[in-house]
């Protein structure tokens, strides 16, 4: 069974290797200001009597967890949890841990995670936005706790964010059907009011223009969530539209639609690329191991996190007056760019003419 044991003190690793308690102290905090003979017999006194740092004590001396926290609106997308990669590559190189929060694009839930964020004391927070966070995120910027926008612009110069030119991804991703001589393309939308959706949509429609099409000829099917689920769903509507008049291409707003939109076509015997030509955005693993390779709108998903963590930490130690960047912290919009990574759901001649 196991017994509750009272943690090994700081007072007693001192007695126990012949040191005071202020050499333990910098031994834990500032190592390499200790003579090596004297780290190591300390460090073996803490080794042999179990001792662990008491966080709590420390935090409340220092004011600041080491944690940053990370929120972003779906947990179970792959896009997500690359990112939330890079920004962990990032964070513990700082020796910092990431608590990574789902808001689920939820309002509510985004605002009890940026309290619990804040009560924890963390360095800062990474955060894709759901719509009314502007206030809040000011507000725990003035009470000390810096915000980067993470896969969004931000709409001030005064905050920084890390975002892809997703309206450049929608004009990459239907400039690519156009090419390919499809005459009847279809956007799948996920819920408009993402904005990144919103933003491949007016790239969709800047290509079409740009062919000299009509607005009116891109038709938008809004899928109720950016998931398999949804993608699935609005296959159905695809492939429940006559052949005549059935889209000869799909443009999805994420790839997880792609792959719902991908699985429902074949459950109906739609071929793709031959019937359908499908297009997904992201890029993630899946894309290229689907069972029709997944033409997609690549996004530098790691590239996001670990700027965006790079960013922040610059922030948070301006704040805190600690070097490098002590007192000084320029706020910056960084945009990364999309690219088009071609497979074999676009490719090849497709079976059905114009409109
Ligand atoms: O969150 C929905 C989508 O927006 C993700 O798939 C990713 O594309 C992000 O930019």
């Amino acid at each position: 069974m196991y017994r509750y044991r009272v943690p090994v003190s700081i007072k007693e690793v001192a007695a126990h290797a012949g040191v005071s308690v202020a050499t333990v102290s910098n031994v834990l905090n500032r190592p390499d200001v200790v003579a090596e003979a004297t780290r190591e017999r300390v460090n073996a006194s803490i080794q042999e009597l179990g001792f662990v740092r008491n966080e709590s004590a420390r935090q409340l001396r220092a004011g600041r967890s080491r944690m940053i926290g990370l929120v972003v609106l779906d947990v179970a997308n792959p896009f997500f949890t690359d990112l939330a990669r890079g920004v962990e590559d990032e964070a513990s190189k700082a020796g910092l841990a990431v608590i990574l929060c789902n808001s689920d694009d939820q309002e509510s839930k985004e605002a009890r995670y940026l309290e619990l964020l804040e009560e924890h004391r963390v360095q800062g927070v990474l955060i894709t936005p759901g719509a009314g966070a502007g206030a809040r995120l000011e507000a725990l910027r003035r009470r000390g706790v810096p915000a980067v926008l993470v896969d969004r612009r931000s709409d001030s110069d005064d905050q920084c964010s890390v975002s892809v030119d997703d309206v450049r991804g929608g004009d990459l991703a239907v400039s690519h059907l156009l090419a390919g001589g499809h005459q009847r393309i279809a956007y799948v939308s996920g819920p408009s009011a993402v904005r990144q959706v919103a933003d491949r949509r007016e790239g969709a429609l800047r290509a079409l223009d740009r062919a000299g099409r009509a607005a009116g000829e891109l038709r938008v099917i809004e899928a109720s969530g950016l998931n398999v689920a949804a993608g699935q769903r609005a296959g159905a509507t695809v492939a429940g539209t006559s052949a005549d008049a059935r889209p000869t291409a799909v443009f999805c707003a994420n790839d997880l639609i792609a792959l719902g939109v991908l699985q429902e076509l074949t459950r109906s015997r739609i071929r793709v690329p031959e019937d359908v030509a499908l297009v997904g955005y992201d890029d993630i693993d899946f894309a290229a191991a689907a069972a029709v390779p997944l033409t997609s709108v690549r996004q530098p998903r790691q590239d996001l996190g670990r700027t965006a963590a790079r960013l922040l930490l610059e922030e948070a130690a301006a704040d805190a007056g600690h070097e490098p960047a002590a007192g000084v912290h320029e706020h910056s919009q960084v945009v990364f760019q999309p690219e088009l990574v071609t497979r074999e759901s676009t490719l090849g001649p497709h079976s059905q003419g114009g409109w």
